[in-house]
């Protein structure tokens, strides 16, 4: 397939505050000499925050790793998962069209796709919101045919299941990924022939499902506010604080900085902010150390429910934090360290304290 830039290129690119952040700690990842190793990765971002990869994006990219422009266009057009213009605002459909889903009804997906989105790939459906594409296989033939949407699969799927799936995609609804045909994982339709012993004490849905639905994230899209700001290459998340800080260039040479600017306020910023619990209900913020019941219903009504909120605080956010838990003495989410307690809550592990709540 010949992959060309789009005909119509926005004027600009620039990375977003917290994704520039976040760019300039994958570099730091690489010895001197060796920062175009992070191409990939940050054109990924850049298509993460536009939802195409642009021309400006690829341009901007080249000149943050110091290559020619032809470098990282070459990379961005030989993946295929870089997508060259533009995808539906609310999801890009893949559809796996190799061996094993093709003869489990590929084809039929692929009919829903044209009559539901548009009749070509690539083509936006008539409100913008839906693209969709044939892809090689994805590696889950034992549940096929499936797709991918956003970052999850949707396996074992029938034409009407899938024509559903869009349906409530549209209506803003996001259906549990996985096996639509009641599959844990690609156990036997019938269920377990052998090792049963390991059903149980599993979660509701089967790995990387359980942790998308929890999320509810499959075609949100990364904007440098969720757990993945995670850069524990880059000292401490102050520091990653102060690289996307309007300051951060000064503040990012190698000379050690100042204990002045080390203590320097960070200007607070509300985090985004929940109504209500997900229906799966609310995590118990007692896990982590030092929120008891009263600060637990505190952070409720503002609007903190689940862990993976708390892991996605910036250092702008945990000063937000920190000034409306009234009552309670300043700077304790920092002093008991919430945010990354929370980053292992919310990925299912345990830290000392919530193994000793717990016990
Ligand atoms: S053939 Fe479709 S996932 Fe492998």
């Amino acid at each position: 397939m010949l992959r060309r830039l789009y005909h119509d290129q926005p004027e600009s690119f620039a990375f977003t505050p917290a994704n520039q952040a976040w760019a300039e700690a994958q570099i730091k990842k690489y010895p001197e000499g060796r920062q175009q190793s992070a191409i990939i990765p940050l054109l990924w971002r850049a298509q993460e925050q536009e939802g195409w990869l642009t021309r400006p994006a690829i341009e901007g990219v080249a000149e943050m790793l110091g290559i020619a422009y032809i470098r990282a266009l070459e990379v961005a057009t030989f993946y295929f998962m870089f997508q060259l213009q533009p995808v539906g605002s609310v999801a890009h459909v893949q559809v796996c069209g190799t061996l094993s889903c093709m003869i489990c009804g590929a084809e039929d997906l692929i009919g829903v796709c044209k009559e539901k989105i548009a009749d070509k790939a690539h083509d936006l459906s008539a409100d913008g919101t839906f693209s969709w594409e044939e892809v090689e296989c994805l590696g889950s033939c034992s549940n096929a045919p499936m797709v991918q949407i956003g970052k999850d699969y949707y396996e074992d799927l029938t034409a009407e299941k899938f024509a559903w799936i869009l349906d409530e995609l549209a209506a803003g609804r996001v259906p549990t990924p996985g096996p639509q045909n009641g599959r844990y994982a690609a156990e036997p339709l019938g269920g377990l022939t052998s090792l049963g012993e390991f059903d149980s004490g599993k979660t509701k849905y089967n790995a990387s499902a359980q942790l998308a639905s929890d999320f509810g994230d499959t075609v949100k899209r990364i904007d440098g506010t969720e757990v993945p700001l995670i850069t524990p290459w880059v000292k401490s998340e102050k520091a990653a604080a102060k690289t996307s800080a309007p300051k951060a260039k000064a503040a990012a040479k190698p000379k050690a900085a100042p204990k002045s600017v080390e203590k320097a306020t960070v200007a607070a910023k509300k985090p985004r902010t929940m109504k209500a619990p997900r229906t799966a209900g609310a995590d118990d913020l007692k896990m982590i150390k030092g929120v008891g019941p009263k600060l637990e219903t505190m952070l409720n009504e503002l609007g903190f429910y689940h862990f993976d909120q708390i892991a996605g605080w910036s250092a702008a956010e945990v000063a937000w934090v920190n000034d409306n838990l009234t009552g309670f003495k300043k700077g304790r989410v920092s002093r008991d360290n919430w945010v990354e307690q929370a980053r292992k809550l919310a990925f299912g592990q345990e830290t000392e304290f919530s193994k000793r709540v717990s016990d």
